[in-house]
């Protein structure tokens, strides 16, 4: 069969647009779900995505992908990597898949949201591609951990974890909402594509990638490289749009939209990715700690990006840039300490020679953080783990839905940053945090935080029981300590040495 060129139609094809013949243009596009601004449809048709891919070669390329890493996954089943994996690696796992699996499901939501709504013709046809790479990877990361329910119950969090009112989901389900399912698709595809996936998702999917890696988990690496390689294509997404709203004299709202979705993803990140970079992957496999990789993939590269674009860097850049030293380390303490409400087993990651690093990565370490851990070990060490567990619960913020943190010790610089809307107090946890509230009020002022649902009554009984089964917790799926406190005997054995 004669085939045409691809070159004579490709530009053709991906740019065509059509005259609505029974419906205005309007209704075929509303503002609310299309977010065109008013820019006519043939500025839109100069949307200009870089990445050019047609539905055969995409075909193709994607079987071989999927191809590869389920052919990893089969060839590797019975090395049961899983079990002589470090556990602070099965918890990076665990955490990983409960956090993102059903989260890919959500993109699917904001890519079809493109290809149905978005004014510019490039946009829908490359947004076509992109729900179907979200597919791909929810059932990826469903289907891997799956096979792994019959050795722990932790792993059927991978599909269970955005179900339930377990507080991180709470929190990754608030920021998804509002940055996919509630925004039109122009505002989305700058949040989620351009803010999130370019900032963010290399961080968790290149990052983890070099230490699973690492780690020998081979499984593990080439299922993440296999769905970064569809990130980096369809992240592309949103830098065309927000050029088209730059030069129509939007800026500030293409701004706006960057400095909410980034300062949110940060945060979700220090309490997720931070503590598995710095403190779940065993020490002899980490390639970089998250600074430096935050530092090289945030700092270096999406800063170079939004400049080159014709924005500025977000308001609270230097913040940004000193919370990098601080935030993570509060979030691991937090989430190690209030480990029965997290449905993976926190690793602690403070054993001399891990503090050691840890202070060379982050000099000031052991006189801040460090000194809560020194109060953590001398409970273990004199056998008082009860002291370790919680009987209360964090302030939390009403906008990350995480703890607020600060650092600890002689600089203690913990804060609350209230605001009063409609008779309400409500705390955030950072100025930005508040300031995205502020950007909106209404979109958010409904919500409950976890700690609000608390004081609410709406947990019973009040206290970490009742807590415990509001967030579907049950026995079995309770997050401990990954080693059962064993990793503490060194400092045993270190005080009865001292002390004989
Ligand atoms: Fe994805
Ligand atoms: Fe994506």
């Amino acid at each position: 069969m004669a085939m045409i060129e691809r070159t004579e139609w490709y530009d053709l094809l991906r740019a065509t647009n059509w005259t609505p013949k029974y419906v205005t243009e309007d209704e075929l596009f509303p503002e609310e779900m299309s977010g065109h601004r008013g820019i006519p449809i043939e500025d839109w048709e100069t949307y200009d995505e870089p990445y050019k891919v047609t539905y055969p070669e995409y075909v193709e390329i994607q079987r071989e992908k999927d191809a590869g890493a389920y052919s990893v996954k089969a060839a590797l089943a019975r090395d049961k990597f899983l079990e002589r994996a470090d556990p602070g690696w099965i918890s990076i796992l665990q955490a990983h898949y409960g956090a993102l699996a059903l989260a890919e499901y959500g993109a699917i939501v904001g890519e079809a949201r493109m290809a149905r709504f978005s004014k510019a013709p490039g946009n829908r046809n490359m947004a076509t591609f992109g729900m179907m790479d979200e597919t791909r990877h929810a059932q990826l990361q469903l289907f891997f951990p799956h096979a792994n329910c019959k050795l722990d119950r932790k792993w059927d969090w991978a599909h269970k974890a955005l179900h339930t009112n377990e507080w991180a989901a709470l929190a990754g389900r608030h920021f998804f909402e509002d940055i996919i399912h509630s925004r039109d698709a122009i505002s989305m595809g700058i949040m989620l594509t351009f803010a999130f996936e370019t900032g963010f998702t290399n961080m968790q999917f290149l990052g983890l990638a070099a230490d699973a890696a690492e780690a020998g988990d081979h499984t593990f690496s080439s299922l993440i490289s296999s769905i970064q390689t569809d990130e980096s294509r369809h992240a592309q997404q949103g830098g065309p749009m927000v050029k088209l709203l730059v030069e129509k004299g939007m800026k500030a709202d293409a701004q706006r939209l960057i400095d909410i979705a980034f300062w949110r993803s940060w945060k979700l990140f220090s309490v997720l990715t931070g503590p598995m970079m710095d403190y779940y992957t065993p020490m002899e496999h980490r390639s970089q700690s998250f600074k430096e990789f935050m530092q090289e993939w945030i700092v270096g590269q999406f800063e170079r990006s939004i400049l080159d674009m014709g924005l500025d860097k977000p308001w609270y850049w230097d913040q940004f840039l000193r919370d990098l030293d601080e935030t993570h380390h509060g979030m691991h303490l937090g989430v190690w300490y209030w480990r029965p409400t997290v449905w993976w087993n926190p690793r602690a990651g403070v054993n001399p020679d891990e503090r050691e690093w840890l202070e060379e990565k982050y000099p000031g370490w052991n006189d801040t953080f460090g000194k809560c851990w020194d109060v953590i070990i001398d409970n273990l060490v004199n056998d008082r783990v009860e002291q370790t567990l919680p009987e209360t619960l964090p302030l939390v913020c009403n906008m990350s839905n995480i703890p607020i943190v600060g650092t600890p010790a002689d600089g203690w610089n913990v804060k609350d940053y209230p605001l009063k809307y409609k008779d309400r107090l409500y705390h955030f946890g950072s100025e930005p945090d508040r300031w995205c509230f502020e950007q909106e009020p209404e979109r958010y002022a409904d919500h409950l935080s976890f700690v609000d649902r608390f004081l609410a009554g709406m947990m019973e009984p009040m206290d970490l029981s009742g807590a415990l089964k509001y967030m579907s917790l049950a026995p079995g799926e309770i997050g401990e300590d990954a080693y059962g406190l064993a990793w503490a005997d060194i400092y045993k054995e270190m005080a009865h040495k001292k002390a004989g």
